[in-house]
């Protein structure tokens, strides 16, 4: 179960990130509403993986000890998650804007791909299949 959690969290990160590119340039609601829906499936299972995670979890279990130590652990459990948050805001939010034909769309799409992409751990695998 965790594998597969962590492989369908990999893998759609890359959808999220089309979608995301997409609605930028074409901050319509039809590219909005993949963009934001598929963020919002990122995020259900990155909630799941939170729970599944062994570094997750074991660095709950010793939250001192993991935050007074720069690391993955520390990473995953104070930082990766709030960017993804806050992203799934924007893009919610970008969307609200581009049903009702409102030129800000693009900016709420643009931040939060930005965002997104300060978020993602990069030094993790690209793929994993
Ligand atoms: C509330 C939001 C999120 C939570 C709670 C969360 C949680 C996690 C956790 C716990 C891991 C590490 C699991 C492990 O190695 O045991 C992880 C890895 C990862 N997350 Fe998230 N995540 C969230 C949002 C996102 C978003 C929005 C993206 C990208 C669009 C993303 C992309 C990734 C990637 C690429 C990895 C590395 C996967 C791998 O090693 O193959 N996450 N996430």
């Amino acid at each position: 179960m965790y594998e597969a959690a962590l492989v369908l969290h990999n893998l759609v990160r890359w959808l999220v990130l089309a979608f995301g590119l997409w609605a930028a340039f074409r901050p319509e609601a039809r590219p909005g509403a993949f963009f934001a829906h598929t963020l919002t499936l990122q995020v259900v299972l990155g909630l799941l993986l939170a729970f599944l995670s062994p570094l997750f979890q074991g660095a709950l279990a010793n939250l001192e000890v993991a935050m007074q130590t720069p690391g993955e652990a520390r990473y995953f459990v104070a930082e990766h998650w709030v960017g993804g948050l806050v992203a799934l805001g924007l893009a919610h939010a970008g969307l609200s804007q581009a049903r009702r034909a409102k030129p800000r769309a693009r900016i709420f799409f643009a931040l939060a791909l930005a965002l997104l992409i300060l978020s993602i751990p990069w030094f993790r695998p690209l793929l994993r299949l």
